[in-house]
């Protein structure tokens, strides 16, 4: 059922990919899209998403392309879920843009992956009219700087003054190079000499203080909804701190070229399902109409299956 499901949506994706190339269409299409989004604001919107977007290469081998081809691919199916996401209200978009553990491919591929980020962010975000201008999104690269050769620093720390202006109230997290288990261990030596200059106490250290002291920072809200693309069921070192007892892990098994506004908007509206019951729950019990005490275990266990529509993400 959930592969037939699959299988349904690429090819409804496909047909949209296809009828979109004559002008009217994609008029009324983006019309139609706009009028999904309104419609799912009036449920509870996430305000974080985060996407590792696994799938470039596969696609590309599928497809018989050029590696770099799979990667163009993959830039815009980015495009398309970041307006999806920003046009609904969700302001923090985190993306998984370079692990550290990609430093042991080889160097040229190393190199390559560098190169392709810069210039797809220079191409977001560098001139007056590009999208994270327009859109006014404040890019930020956030991870181990340390490892960024000098040159390719300074254009991305470009890049994030050009964008960090009072006016962006969107933000897109660009995690380059980045693992969780470095962002937690920065975190914790920024505290070990925070308490070394007497800036705070050893007995103050909180899970808040940890928190802040990530390299997202406080000002970023909890993660609600974490997708990987292209089937793998692990977390690759990814948002593992952030990632807790509120957020939704969702492994989908779509390439990430392939995974565009009906994927993203089913994985959303799974979770403002699920989180319209919660509250629902939450009100009868505290409101005493039910005298049953749900723990939240519970109420997974009683909730009714999801919407046809959201069974997509279903494995
Ligand atoms: C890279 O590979 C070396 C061995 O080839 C290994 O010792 C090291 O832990 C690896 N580093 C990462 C970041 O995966
Ligand atoms: C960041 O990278 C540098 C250089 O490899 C390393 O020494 C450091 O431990 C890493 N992590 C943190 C938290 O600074």
């Amino acid at each position: 059922m959930a592969g037939q499901g699959k299988t349904n949506l690429i090819s409804l994706n496909g047909i949209l990919g296809l009828i979109s190339s004559f002008p009217l269409i994609t008029y009324i299409l983006e019309f139609l899209k706009d009028l999904v989004i309104n419609m799912m604001k009036t449920a509870p919107v996430p305000k974080h998403i985060a996407l590792i977007m696994d799938g470039n290469r596969r696609y590309a081998k599928s497809k018989k392309l050029a590696l770099s081809e799979g990667h163009s691919a993959g830039a815009d199916s980015l495009i398309q879920v970041l307006n999806t996401c920003y046009k609904l209200g969700v302001a923090h978009v985190t993306i998984y843009a370079f692990s550290i553990e990609n430093f042991n491919r080889s160097q040229e591929e190393v190199e390559t992956l560098f190169g392709l980020l810069r210039n797809r962010l220079s191409l977001l975000a560098d001139n007056e009219d590009s999208y994270a201008r327009i859109n006014k999104i404040k890019v930020r690269i956030v991870g181990n700087k340390s490892l960024i050769p000098e040159d390719i620093l300074q254009d991305l720390e470009a890049i994030e003054a050009k964008t960090n202006n009072l006016e962006s109230y969107r933000v897109l997290n660009v995690c380059f190079p980045y693992t969780s288990r470095d962002d937690i261990a920065h975190s914790v030596r920024t505290i070990s000499d925070k308490v070394a200059h007497d800036i705070i106490r050893s007995s103050d250290i909180t899970l808040e203080t940890l928190n802040e002291n990530m390299y997202m920072g406080a000002d970023t809200p909890p993660l609600d909804i974490l997708v990987r693309t292209s089937g793998h069921t692990r977390l690759s070192d990814f948002m593992l701190w952030q990632a807790n007892d509120r957020c939704v892990i969702e492994f989908v098994d779509v390439l990430w070229p392939d995974f565009k506004f009906l994927n993203i908007v089913s994985v959303i509206l799974k979770w403002s399902y699920y989180r319209t019951l919660e509250m629902e729950e939450g009100y009868h019990t505290t409101s005493g109409t039910k005298e049953k005490k749900i723990s939240s275990p519970d109420i997974y266990a009683n909730l009714p299956p999801p919407p046809p529509l959201a069974s997509v993400t279903q494995r």
